[in-house]
């Protein structure tokens, strides 16, 4: 069987670090390997309207951004197929058959639905598609026959019920779909990066990320300002490393090189954060490291960046061009699923000869 991945992220915003370290990065290592047969990268710009219906527009402006983003990573369209999901009909129609494989009650216990909901504050007026967004995400995935999907831990329970989806139509209608597998980052800090505030969450509203398309004295003021341990007043006094994010951030970017480049009194990260915890290593010192650090990752995806930014409608034609090979592929799989389904009524020889002959007998 062939090895295909799908993945992708909603248009509604630049991507930051976050989105570097729990998905993007691995990304690019996973089509860089020569491991799998197709790479598909998918802008979910229809499931970004799920919940911005009412603003089309910022939606639109971001498939640039995002696009734009995806080049200047390493995406390299000659490997991945980057494409824009509403160019894609057949995504929809698919989503429509999978609407028949899933109850209510099963999105209501979908955990990452019910955080969105509570997020947005639908409470009572959740729109009908974005409460099935994971229908359309299943949708997304099966398309494309994809075996592997690398997300962040937060897509977690959306694959589970993509895997659900594919289960129940494979019973139903006979062996059709793949099972994709969820490929989430190996190391633990990646698999959520903080806010800059130390929230949880990075998110736009809340102006706590740090975007790779932000200016090097913007990612160095970003960092300076960074929430550390609360406690650790002085210089000398003890401090704590886990939950802090200046220490969250190293542990998803250091590499034991950036020690002996900017800061050679410590081998490694874990003899700084040894010294830290004893006390003694002021904050500054660490932000200061940390700010090299991210300068040194985010410098060639910035460089790229404004190469690309140069040839706009490059950007939109490798996107174009991504559509419509994605849009072939889905389409194979939807007419596989309606001869599964039974809804292939024209091309089906058998049922014409069937029905004739069922009249001709009838006549005699
Ligand atoms: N839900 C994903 C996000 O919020 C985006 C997405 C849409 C996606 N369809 C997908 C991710 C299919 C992986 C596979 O970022």
């Amino acid at each position: 069987m062939s090895k295909v991945i799908l993945t992708g992220d909603r248009p509604t915003g630049k991507l930051h670090v976050g989105h570097y370290v729990g998905s993007l990065r691995r990304r690019v290592e996973l089509q860089n390997s020569g491991e799998f047969d197709d790479i598909f990268i998918m802008i979910a710009d229809a499931q970004a309207l799920t919940d911005n219906a009412d603003n089309p527009e910022k939606v639109r402006q971001n498939i640039i951004e995002v696009a734009l983003d995806y080049l200047s990573v390493g995406l390299d369209p000659a490997k991945s197929t980057l494409f824009v999901q509403s160019q894609i009909p057949e995504l929809t129609e698919l989503s429509f058959y999978y609407m028949n494989l899933v109850t209510v009650s099963r999105l209501q216990r979908n955990p990452t639905v019910k955080a969105e909901i509570q997020m947005r504050n639908f409470e009572t007026s959740i729109p009908v598609g974005f409460f099935t967004y994971p229908i359309s995400q299943a949708a997304d995935i099966t398309a494309f026959k994809a075996t592997t999907v690398p997300v962040g831990e937060d897509q977690e329970p959306m694959i589970e019920q993509c895997r659900e989806i594919v289960h129940k139509f494979n019973t139903v209608y006979g062996e059709t779909l793949v099972e994709p597998q969820i490929l989430l980052p190996d190391n633990a800090a990646c698999l959520r990066l903080p806010g800059t505030d130390g929230k949880a969450k990075m998110s736009k509203s809340l102006g706590n990320c740090i975007y790779l398309s932000d200016p090097e004295d913007v990612v160095k003021k970003k960092v300076m300002s960074m929430f550390t341990d609360p406690n650790h007043l002085r210089v000398e006094d003890p401090g704590e490393v886990e939950n802090n994010p200046v220490f969250i951030y190293l542990d998803a970017f250091a590499k034991d090189e950036h020690f002996a480049e900017f800061a050679p009194d410590y081998a490694n990260l874990q003899e700084m954060k040894d010294h830290y915890k004893r006390g003694g290593l002021g904050d500054v010192k660490v932000k200061k490291l940390l700010n090299n650090v991210l300068q040194t990752e985010l410098e060639p995806i910035r460089k790229r960046r404004e190469g690309f930014q140069k040839d706009i409608p490059y950007v939109y034609d490798v996107i174009k061009k991504g559509s419509e090979v994605a849009e072939q592929r889905a389409a194979q799989t939807l007419s596989e699923v309606k001869q599964a389904m039974k809804i292939d009524y024209f091309n089906d020889k058998e049922l014409m000869a069937m029905q004739s002959a069922k009249y001709q007998a009838t006549e005699d």
